[in-house]
C-alpha cells in the first residue's frame, strides 16, 4: 500500500521521515521528546513553524481517534486539534510500519507533571483536579464517553488565576446522544482511581510532597464534578416568583461561566408549581462576551477577568451605556498597550490574556505600598522583576537527552519524565522554536 495521508493539506508532510520508526526519527526533526505518560510512542516534531505530535498506533484506531477530535472540536470540546493521519509507511526493508496520528500541539499548554512541583506552593494540584472535573462535565453534556481520564490524557493551561484542561487522548471515548447516569458514573470511578494511581506514581518517585494524600486528591475530582453536575443540571421547583427564581438560577450559571441554550419548564396542572431544569448549557459565557466586544478569544477565567477590567475601566469614564464602545476604547487605551509593553523576547512565556492578568495581580500588590500606582508603571515593574524569571511556555516539550544509540548499538533508555523537566528548567529560555 502506498503511503497514505488524510487529513491535512500540507504536502511537505510526506517530506517527514516516514520510512523510519518514531522512536529513531533524525534529532533535527523532533522539537523535543514526549512529556507525558503515553502508550504509544509519542513525537513532537517542528513543522512549518509549528509543533506537531505525532503518536504511532494502528490505522483504524489512528483514523477513530482523528474523526472523533474532529467530531468534538465541532461541537467547541476543549481538546487538542486533529492535523492528520497517515498510513501505509513501509520501512526502507519494505516492512510495513504503523500508522500515525497526528495532532497540533496546544500553545501555551502544560503536561500536569511540569506543573505538579508548585502544588503546595499555591494548591496547583488542587487546582488541576478542579480543571479536569470541569472538563469532564463539559464532555459528559456534550455525549462524551471518555473512557480513560486521567492527568496524563489532559493537557492544562493556565486560566488568570486557575487552570483549564484540554482532553488530548481520546483513543477510548466514544460520542453518544447523551450519556447515562452509569457511563459517567464509570468515567468519574476510572478518574478517581487514575489520578489515585497518578499520585503513587509521583510519591514513589519522591516527587510528591508526603503530606499530600493520594485518595484525598481522587475523591477530589469526584466531588468536584457532582457538584458542578449537579448545579448546571438539577431540576429546581418553585411555587412563586417563578421569574424572578429563572432570572437567579440563569445568572447564577452564567457567573459559573455557563450560557443556559435551553431550559425545560413543567407546570402542574393547576399552575401552582414550576419545575425547571437547564436542558443545554454551554460552556464559555464569558469568553463569548469579551470576543463579541473585542474579538478577543481568551479562556473563561482570562475573560471574566479582562471584562471585569473593562467594566471598571468604563464605570470610571463615565461611559456607563455605550458597551461596545467603551469595549473599543479600553482595548485602545488599556490592554494592547499593556501587552505591547512585553518585549518581544518575553513573548513566548505566556499568553497575552495570561499576562494581562498577572499585571493586573501585580498592580493589586504593589498597591499596598502605592495606591495610586498607575497600569503602565505596574506593567513597567512587573516586565523587570517578574517576568524575567519565568519560564517560557509556549511550547513545553521536554529537552531531548541523548536517545538513540549509544556506541554499542543498542537504544539507551529513553529518559523519564522527571529528567526531562528537570532538564527543561534548566534550559535557557529563548528561541526554542525559532
Ligand atoms: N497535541 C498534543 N499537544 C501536546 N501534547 C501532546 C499532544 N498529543 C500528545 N501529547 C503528549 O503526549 C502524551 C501521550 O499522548 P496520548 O495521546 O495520551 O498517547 P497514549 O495513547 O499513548 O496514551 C500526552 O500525555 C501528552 O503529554
Ligand atoms: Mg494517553
Amino acid at each position: 500500500m502506498p503511503l497514505k495521508i488524510t487529513g491535512a493539506v500540507d504536502p511537505e508532510l510526506l517530506d517527514l521521515p516516514w520510512s523510519v520508526p518514531l522512536e529513531t526519527w533524525p534529532k533535527d526533526t523532533l522539537a523535543a521528546l514526549p512529556r507525558g505518560i503515553s502508550r504509544h510512542v509519542v513525537r513532537f516534531v517542528r513543522f512549518r513553524g509549528r509543533v506537531l505530535a505525532v503518536k504511532e498506533t494502528v490505522a483504524p484506531i489512528a483514523q477513530r481517534e482523528f474523526d472523533m477530535l474532529k467530531e468534538l472540536g465541532r461541537m467547541g470540546a476543549p481538546c487538542v486539534v486533529p492535523f492528520a493521519v497517515v498510513d501505509g509507511r513501509v520501512d526502507k526493508k519494505g516492512e510495513e510500519l504503523p500508522a500515525a496520528l497526528v495532532t497540533e500541539h496546544l500553545q501555551f499548554s502544560l503536561p500536569y507533571r511540569a506543573l505538579f512541583s508548585q502544588a503546595l506552593r499555591d494548591d496547583t494540584l488542587g487546582r488541576l483536579i478542579d480543571a479536569l472535573a470541569v472538563l469532564l462535565v463539559r464532555l459528559h453534556l456534550l455525549g462524551f464517553y471518555w473512557g480513560d481520564v486521567s492527568l496524563s490524557n489532559a493537557l492544562f493551561r493556565r486560566d488568570a488565576e486557575a487552570f483549564s484542561a484540554y482532553l488530548v487522548d481520546a483513543e477510548t471515548g466514544d460520542l453518544h446522544h447523551g450519556l447515562t447516569p452509569g457511563q459517567r458514573h464509570y468515567d468519574i470511578d476510572l478518574a478517581r482511581t487514575n489520578i489515585i494511581g497518578e499520585m503513587f506514581d509521583l510519591q514513589a518517585a519522591a516527587e510528591l510532597d508526603e503530606t499530600v494524600d493520594p485518595l484525598a486528591v481522587g475523591d477530589r475530582i469526584e466531588e468536584r464534578y457532582k457538584e458542578l453536575w449537579e448545579t448546571l443540571t438539577a431540576k429546581q421547583t418553585y411555587r412563586e416568583n417563578v421569574r424572578m427564581h429563572v432570572a437567579e438560577r440563569v445568572q447564577a450559571l452564567n457567573e459559573l461561566g455557563f450560557d443556559v441554550a435551553e431550559l425545560d419548564m413543567t407546570q402542574t396542572s393547576d399552575g401552582s408549581e414550576l419545575t425547571i431544569r437547564p436542558k443545554v448549557v454551554d460552556a464559555g459565557h464569558h469568553s463569548r462576551r469579551l470576543l463579541r466586544l473585542t474579538g478577543l478569544d481568551v479562556q473563561e477565567n482570562q475573560a471574566r477577568r479582562l471584562l471585569n477590567d473593562m467594566d471598571e475601566y468604563r464605570a470610571l469614564m463615565g461611559n456607563e451605556e455605550d458597551e461596545v464602545l467603551a469595549a473599543h476604547e479600553w482595548l485602545a487605551d488599556v490592554f494592547e498597550p499593556t501587552v505591547r509593553a512585553v518585549p518581544r523576547e518575553f513573548r513566548r512565556k505566556l499568553e497575552p490574556a495570561q499576562v494581562f492578568h498577572e499585571i493586573l495581580d501585580h498592580r493589586w500588590f504593589l498597591a499596598e505600598k502605592d495606591p495610586a500606582v498607575t497600569m503602565p508603571a505596574a506593567v513597567a515593574s512587573y516586565v523587570k522583576n517578574v517576568l524575567p524569571a519565568r519560564p517560557d511556555e509556549q511550547s513545553v516539550l521536554g529537552q531531548e537527552i541523548s536517545v538513540g544509540d549509544d556506541e554499542s548499538g543498542t537504544p539507551r533508555e529513553a529518559p523519564t519524565v522527571t529528567t526531562m523537566i528537570h532538564a527543561w528548567q534548566s534550559l535557557p529560555r529563548t528561541g526554542q522554536l525559532d
